[in-house]
């Protein structure tokens, strides 16, 4: 890829100036203030409208088409920042000053070595799991190798159950030349309590530090299980968006490649009260830990209404384009009633800000790509037939989800990757707003409308029939 950063950078920012021209005539939102509780609001089925709880975590508006993160828009983070540092903003509200970026990235390098984790995920019959269950596993490992909160209950112990001697297997054959591709299980580093210092490892910002970058080596070992190859160690050389195609693929990434996966990233890392961020938070209400929340938004993500839509996509791309008459394939699947993947979303009644960016990148990506490009093309198509049907009259234009399986493939990554990676940048999102709701934390409580029947009597097994 002979392309530059620099070409990447002044998409995006393109993007951000078409997204201010094309909504200039949406009525400025009247900007937010703390409520007085309670407070009133139309609640629709779904929670849809319902407001949960105060956040500074991040602002997305529907009609103007705006993601903000602590008051950034999400363009020119894009443009300008990486994921590590969008990860600092979001965690603490600010963004880092030098000396605390690089301590930072040095944290999460350090995090990345997941020795215990991978070595007790192997040891499940990874390649037949779905790639999500997996990841789920892993946190759950992932929290056993960080916390002691379990040990009292944990009999027998996971480690002498999955196998005596892995200490000493060479995991992997070394990938196109490069050095230190060997994942040794065999060197371990305890880690110290987070930076929280109150010894509650599960709960503390060193829990959010570990999952940030411990999802990432969990992913990549999955991907690589995947595809019947071992995982690679972590180079603390590489940022964060580089080291994990690292571990995926194999090969370090170019520039452009690396900037492009930070841009992914950066998109996917918050999203106001959605399925995923609000399952975690509910989780965490109840003063359940981090590891737990986080496995409880993988698990919500994992549907294909929420984050499984981008593997959806590339399946209906494909489909259409065996179909050959986009045209024809939308006329049969309106027949069917069957929803788009890709298009429409709960909020955004305006084009999407993320596939703003995403849908500018697989273009470039895609030229000369060859499947890509074809995939490309019918993406297009697709999203002309749509909008021009639904835009209009059910306000249906693509979302994050619709372009970003085309970036993920034309960065060499396999579709069932696509989800878990959302999560491995989602987990900056929920373990920010976990972190924040948990200041003020109330157990989420709604009620259900009762509909059901009263004053039933009791009837004996044997009498009903
Ligand atoms: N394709 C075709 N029609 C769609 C559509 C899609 N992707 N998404 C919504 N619609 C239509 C619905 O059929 C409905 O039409 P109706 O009023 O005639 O019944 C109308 O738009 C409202 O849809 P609804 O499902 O009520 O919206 P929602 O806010 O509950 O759902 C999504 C939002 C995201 C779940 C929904 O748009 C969807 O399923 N999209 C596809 C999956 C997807 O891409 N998910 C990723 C989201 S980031």
């Amino acid at each position: 890829m002979s392309r530059s950063v620099k070409e990447v950078e002044a998409l995006i920012l393109e993007a951000g100036r078409k997204a201010r021209r094309e909504t200039s005539a949406e009525p400025e939102p009247e900007l937010v203030r703390p409520a007085e509780w309670p407070i009133q609001c139309t609640v629709g089925p779904g929670l849809e409208g319902a407001i949960a709880c105060e956040s500074k975590v991040g602002y997305v508006n529907g009609a103007k088409g705006w993601l903000i993160y602590r008051g950034y828009d999400v363009f020119e983070l894009c443009a300008h920042s990486n994921f590590e540092e969008v990860s600092y903003l979001l965690l603490h509200g600010r963004l880092p000053s030098a000396s605390e970026y690089a301590a930072f990235r040095k944290t999460l390098a350090e995090y990345r070595h997941l020795h215990s984790t991978l070595r007790a995920v192997l040891g499940f019959p990874v390649e037949r799991m779905s790639t999500m269950a997996a990841l789920r596993l892993g946190v759950m490992m992932m929290r056993q190798e960080l916390t002691h909160m379990d040990e009292k209950e944990w009999h027998p112990r996971a480690m002498s159950v999955i196998g005596a001697d892995e200490d000493s297997i060479p995991m992997e054959t070394v990938p196109r030349g490069d050095k230190h591709a060997i994942y040794e299980f065999k060197r371990r580093r305890r880690l110290g309590p987070g930076p929280s210092g109150n010894g509650d490892e599960g709960s503390g910002l060193g829990a959010c530090y570990h999952l940030i970058a411990g999802l990432s080596t969990v992913a990549a070992a999955v991907a690589r299980v995947h595809r019947g190859r071992l995982p690679i160690e972590p180079d603390p050389d590489l940022g964060h968006a580089a080291n994990f195609l690292y571990m995926m693929t194999g090969r370090r990434p170019s520039p452009v490649e690396e900037k492009v996966m930070d841009v992914a990233l950066i998109l996917h890392a918050d999203h106001g009260m959605n399925a995923s961020t609000f399952a975690a938070m509910v989780v965490a209400s109840t003063l359940s830990d981090f590891y737990f929340s986080v496995g409880s938004g993988i698990a919500a993500l994992n549907g294909p209404l929420h984050g499984g839509a981008n593997e959806q996509v590339i399946h209906t791309l494909e489909e259409v384009r065996e179909a050959g008459d986009v045209g024809v394939w939308l006329d049969k699947a309106a027949a069917a009633k069957r929803k788009i993947p890709g298009f429409g979303h709960r909020v955004y009644k305006a084009y999407d800000p993320r596939a703003r960016v995403l849908g500018p990148l697989a273009e470039f990506l895609a030229q000369g790509e060859g499947e890509t490009t074809d995939l490309f093309a019918v993406a297009r198509q697709l999203e002309t037939h749509v909008v021009e049907r639904l835009g209009q009259s059910k306000q249906i234009f693509p979302n994050v989800d619709f372009y970003s399986g085309l970036v993920y493939r034309a960065l060499g990554i396999q579709t069932e990757m696509f989800t878990p990676i959302f999560a491995v940048s989602r987990v900056a999102g929920w373990t920010a707003r976990v972190l924040e709701y948990l200041e003020n934390n109330r157990i989420f409580r709604p009620r259900a409308r009762y509909v059901g029947e009263f004053g039933k009597e009791y009837v004996p097994l044997e009498d009903r029939g």
